[in-house]
């Protein structure tokens, strides 16, 4: 199976990570075997998006970790305490009155702490600014989503057509920002900077797909909207459509998934997942294989792979976003364009066979 650059790159970071974890875990008086799942502590600071200047108040709420962590603010310097290790999330900034409510874009965790975040929000004056160099109505119930096109280098990305987009007939847009984040009406793809602007999104979860007929695929982290607040993601534009791998191995393919992606930190030894989930995968490929496949979940009732729809099986829905949430208490896959979740995909779709 082909892996991109990026991704091995990150699991490299990851492999480091779980080495430096054991470590501390020894040190653990009585921890013995017993590893535990250490939260993470995750810090930055507010700061305009125009501008880039920092704002001195507001408030942040976390969305997509359950239960809600405990979120100390001063000025515009914040300190998040309770993050699960290798979570995704998104922070919701708000500094009114002359900022407009912000979701910042997906924030990917391993198991380090993480400080220095920088949070854009934007003013009310630049949100004023593209209702009216685009002709869109302020709208009290729908929000608006401000897309960063990049590349797989997280590089701004210019020249994507607008016609790449596949957009609900409701929304408007897609429209562009210049070089300097200006909105300019006149554009019909994205400038160096790379950034995309779409009116009118029903509250709830949000993701773009490329239109059919688009020679690129764009992947973005399903990301939260509401009403009257503005949405940022980046989203990675690629050659090519989505494809959902085949000849997939479980134990060469799917297995590696559980530690590179944190479930074993959960779901192994006296692991929360364990505990909640009576699920191990604690990397025995057999007894992995038998309790995704064959036994029967005390919780849900159901098995947790299903091979009639691939897509409802449990062990893809619970580690990926919902809205409303579900059950579980962070979410891992960034949306169903992430490459773990279609290695699964795939491996369900050929039969979840033990190969
Ligand atoms: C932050 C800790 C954590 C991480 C990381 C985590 N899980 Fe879980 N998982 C849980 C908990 C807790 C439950 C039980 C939720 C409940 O039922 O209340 C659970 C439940 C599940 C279940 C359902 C078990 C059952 O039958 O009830 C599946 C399947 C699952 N997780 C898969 C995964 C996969 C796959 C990953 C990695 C991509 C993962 N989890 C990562 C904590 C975690």
């Amino acid at each position: 199976m082909r892996t991109t650059m990026a991704l091995k790159m990150m699991f490299a970071t990851l492999a480091l990570g779980l080495a430096a974890c054991g470590e501390s875990g020894s040190d653990v008086p009585g921890g013995g075997d017993d590893e535990e799942v250490i939260p993470l502590l995750v810090a930055g600071s507010l700061v305009d998006f125009q501008t880039g200047d920092s704002l001195s108040s507001g408030a942040i709420n976390v969305d997509g970790i359950s239960p809600p962590p405990s979120v100390t603010l001063v000025g515009g310097n914040f300190e998040i305490a309770g993050i699960p290790p290798y979570s995704n999330f998104h922070l919701l900034a708000s500094s009114p009155p002359t900022h407009r409510s912000t979701y910042g874009s997906v924030i990917v965790t391993e198991d380090i702490d993480v400080d220095g975040l920088v949070i854009e929000t934007l003013s009310e004056d630049f949100v004023a600014s593209l209702h009216a160099e685009f002709g869109v109505a302020d709208s009290a119930t729908l929000s608006v989503v401000l897309g960063k096109l990049v590349d797989e280098n997280g590089s701004a990305l210019a020249g994507v057509p607008g016609t790449a987009f596949q957009l609900e007939p409701t929304m408007q847009g897609p429209f562009f920002l210049d070089a300097d984040r200006a909105p300019d009406l006149r554009l019909s793809e994205s400038s160096s900077s790379g950034y995309v602007v779409i009116f009118d999104v029903e509250p709830g979860l949000v993701s773009f797909q490329a239109s059919p007929g688009a020679t690129v695929s764009l992947a973005m982290a399903d990301s939260p909207a509401a009403a009257r607040a503005v949405t940022l993601a980046e989203i990675v534009v690629q050659d090519g459509d989505v494809v959902i791998p085949t000849g997939v191995s479980f134990s060469a393919d799917v297995a590696p998934i559980f530690d590179n992606r944190g479930c074993v930190t959960c779901h192994s030894k006296n692991g929360i997942g364990k505990d909640l989930g009576g699920l191990h995968l604690n990397g025995e490929v057999n007894k992995m294989h038998k309790e995704l496949t064959e036994e029967v979940s005390e919780r849900h009732q159901i098995v947790r792979v299903n091979l009639e729809t691939p897509a409802e099986s449990l062990m893809l829905t619970l580690p990926s976003k919902e809205d409303p949430p579900d059950v579980h208490p962070n979410s891992t896959f960034l949306s169903a364009a992430d490459a773990d979740y279609l290695t699964i995909l795939g491996w369900i779709q050929e039969g979840a066979l033990n190969n």
